[in-house]
């Protein structure tokens, strides 16, 4: 229906709206601005602050702007006295209970209590009694709690239930008594909890990692791109004295609206991690010695030089910049060597010659919210891309039916109709669903407006992968559908796109002579690694990676952190840089290429690790290889990419396996990766790993009770030849036969693929 449009007077101006807006929403699009605190433009309106308070025409008392919805010929003062005098009440009011710690409040200087005190207060109180108190709450490693501080505005309250789709926090009492606080759960467990910080216009919930690290007016601001997941949400990186103390959202409505992840919040805290690898380092005798760049360089260009390139291989982390993975390849096909892949966790390759040049998600982000039947395979979306979730769940609770095949029933926060299959009925699930027009995705995707299919991480990890994707694009054709993939990291889109992959050149083109996917090479015949910003726990079967690693002549790490394991096999560490010490791009699923500056500089002898790569390309003399900007290495991928579709998701391998990759011996592992392990960074996190659950093995209440295990009892798991010890949770959400035991914690990094077979006994 189109809308209405009416003329208004704020302030004796006309001014058009739209018939039944809030009259607040009406002056910030006019630059008229009124004062408010429990209004916020993404949550209900709650109206219980009243320090929005205007006059209006016709009426004796003042209304307030954020529940007033406007019709033609209405007129309104902001300003007037009226007006000025309810304002300057409400917030006599609202400081009664208010302590008067500004000085000694993380949020002094950026508080919207402190702005609209000075804006629309008076000078004096004529309160003169005792300030009530409450008592703070802990609420985890994330928040920060100062409840005498709360004006009860609700937003907090509001944002659990409308947006994170957990109603965590409540409020308790009435009048002057009322209290928020938690309501079940004293620790907030949203993958967005973070976004109350933001909210909250006062300091009753601030950031706790950063909490007094430095005024407000202290920091220095810095536009960057989140480095964790396909999103790309956008930050503002805030330093202090060069130091990373604090990331907040920076509004973009195409991409992560005014919310981040509390992942891409929080996990700046690794930058600073004690692991960092501050100067260049060699190995010798089994012993780790500190060299300058010039001679580790020279150290790393005679190993390169010498290698076999058919027996060398070199593996990126997609969480690396375009420019970074671009160079990189570069400077590894300059050599000859053609091993070449960034697909650490994916075990299944055999239809790589029909992907798509990149995967994407096949839609503008925003536009998910408008779908109205969805269809997940093999995604835990709400963890492992918390914003992406938040569109689909707009478009649940606008009716869509969103609806799941996965391996176990992953928790979502609005309805799903999941199906949760053992991994190695996926395959005949899938293949049941396409088959039969009368089954309930088919129909539903079909009776859709709107409907897409989406691939998510697990289903990428999935030994079965080519089929399940062959199937996935199948239904999508024959229900109308749009096909598309929820990418597992930052930049996978760029990692395609930049050639780090064995089989494709950059922007795609073909490769005369292809190298093999990552678990072909990745075993003790390669005797030389070239590792990017990747270490044991990227990969989908660490045993393997740790075996091949261990046994090679060489490993030169490129790379901001080497943690123990990693100096174990590594002969080489080349120090880089993080996304907040470098210039770059990522790419985000929705084919967008979102370039930053770097926001600090890398310590000690690091370098950006672009330069780095650079550097090391003119030192084995490969030619052509003199970028000084990382704009330059963009613009030269764009030139390759003119005329390349990129965005088209099209697939065209047939469906051939019929049997299930999955092995059939013992328990079946869901080796799903847990949202806080997922790269090197968000690993180092401390308050994120400080929200981690215990690790635990997940199994089913019927295998568990044939086994004469109990929730909390000791099992051990053993893979190839590997055991850990885990506690036991029973799940009715894991199918019979399966075991949960998730991938990227430091116990499961011993064990081998993440879809393996499992041995699960009682211990002791
Ligand atoms: S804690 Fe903050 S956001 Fe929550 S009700 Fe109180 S003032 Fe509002
Ligand atoms: S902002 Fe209008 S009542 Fe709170």
């Amino acid at each position: 229906m189109a809308e209405e449009f009416v003329t208004i007077e704020i302030n004796d101006q006309p001014v058009q709206a739209r018939k039944g807006a809030m009259l607040i929403e009406v002056a910030d699009k006019h630059g008229v601005v009124i004062p408010r605190f429990c209004y916020h433009k993404k949550l209900s309106v709650a109206a219980n602050c009243r320090m929005c308070l205007v006059e209006m025409e016709k009426s004796f008392k003042v209304v307030p702007a954020c529940a007033t919805p406007v019709n033609a010929g209405m007129k309104f003062w902001t300003r007037s006295e009226k007006a000025k005098n309810a304002q300057k009440a409400i917030m006599e009011f609202l400081l009664i209970n208010h302590p008067l710690d500004c000085p000694i409040c993380d949020q002094g200087g950026e508080c919207e209590l402190q702005d609209v005190s000075v804006g629309y207060g008076s000078t004096k109180s004529q309160y003169a009694e005792i300030k009530r108190v409450v008592q703070d709450k802990d609420i985890g490693a994330l928040i920060e709690t100062e409840m005498t501080r709360c004006i009860q505005c609700t937003r907090c309250v509001r944002f659990g239930d409308e947006i994170a789709g957990m109603r965590e926090m409540g409020g308790v009492g009435r009048g002057d008594r009322l209290e928020i606080g938690t309501y079940i759960e004293k620790t907030l467990k949203s993958e967005l909890s973070g976004n109350v910080i933001d909210l909250c216009p006062v300091g009753a919930l601030t950031a706790k990692p950063s909490r007094y690290k430095a005024r407000a007016w202290e920091l220095q601001a810095h536009d960057a791109i989140a480095p964790h997941d396909c999103v790309g949400s956008h930050l503002q990186v805030h330093t202090f004295r060069k130091e990373v103390v604090r990331a907040v959202p920076r509004e973009n409505d195409a991409i992560n609206e005014c919310w981040i992840s509390d992942r891409d919040r929080f996990s700046y805290q690794g930058i600073a991690s004690a692991d960092r690898i501050t100067k260049p380092m060699l190995k010798r005798d089994g012993h780790w010695y500190e060299a300058s760049w010039q001679q580790a360089l020279e150290a790393t260009a005679d190993i390169l030089r010498t290698a076999d390139p058919a027996r060398t291989g070199a593996l990126a982390n997609a969480t690396s910049t375009v420019e970074e993975l671009y160079l990189f390849q570069r400077l590894m096909r300059g050599l000859n060597i053609r091993n070449i892949d960034h697909r650490l966790r994916q075990t299944d390759f055999s239809d790589q010659n029909a992907a798509p040049i990149c995967p994407s998600l096949g839609m503008p982000i925003a536009q998910l919210e408008q779908q109205n039947a969805v269809f997940l395979i093999g995604s835990n979306v709400r963890q492992e891309q918390p914003l992406l979730n938040h569109r689909l769940r707009k478009a649940a609770l606008k009716g869509a039916q969103v609806m799941a095949l996965n391996p176990r029933a992953f928790a979502f926060n609005y309805a799903v109709t999941q199906q949760a299959v053992a991994p190695a009925e996926m395959l005949q699930a899938l293949q049941a669903i396409v088959n039969d027009p009368e089954n309930g995705v088919m129909a539903a995707l079909k009776q859709a407006e709107h409907a897409t299919v989406l691939l998510g991480n697990v289903a990428t990890q999935h030994p079965d992968f080519a089929v399940l994707r062959a199937l996935a694009y199948t239904l999508a054709e024959q229900t109308g559908a749009t096909f598309g993939y929820l990418v597992e990291s930052a930049n996978s889109v760029g990692a395609w796109v930049a050639g780090v992959v064995p089989h494709r050149l950059s922007a795609g083109r073909e490769l005369k002579q292809p190298g093999v996917p990552v678990s072909e090479f990745l075993n003790e015949n390669t005797r030389t690694f070239v590792l990017l910003n990747t270490e044991l726990a990227d990969f989908g079967n660490p045993q393997q990676a740790a075996t091949a690693l261990s046994a090679a002549d060489n490993v030169i790490v490129i790379a901001p952190f080497a943690d123990e394991t990693t100096r174990q096999f590594a002969t080489v560490l080349l120090p880089g840089s993080t996304f907040a010490e470098t210039s770059g791009t990522f790419c985000n699923v929705a084919s967008q290429w979102q370039s930053f500056k770097g926001t600090t500089q890398p310590p000690g002898e690091a370098r950006p690790t672009w330069k780095v790569l650079r550097v090391l390309g003119n030192s084995v003399g490969v030619p052509e290889f003199d970028w000084v900007a990382t704009e330059e290495i963009v613009a030269e991928l764009h030139l390759e990419l003119d005329g390349v579709e990129t965005c088209s998701n099209t697939y065209r391998a047939a469906v051939t396996a019929s049997v299930s990759a999955v092995s059939p011996d013992g328990f079946q592992r869901i080796g799903d990766v847990e949202m806080y392990r997922v790269d090197p960074l968000v690993r180092r996190a401390k308050a994120l790993q400080a929200m981690m659950p215990t690790a635990v093995v997940h199994l089913n209440p019927q295998d568990a009770a044939s086994m004469g295990i109990a929730a909390g009892d000791a099992v051990k798991v053993s893979q190839g030849a590997a055991a850990i010890t885990l506690p036991a949770q029973l799940d009715e959400g894991i199918p019979v036969g399966c075991a949960g035991v998730q991938s990227g914690l430091e116990v499961s990094n011993v064990l081998g693929a993440a879809f393996g077979a499992l041995q699960i006994t009682k211990a002791g």
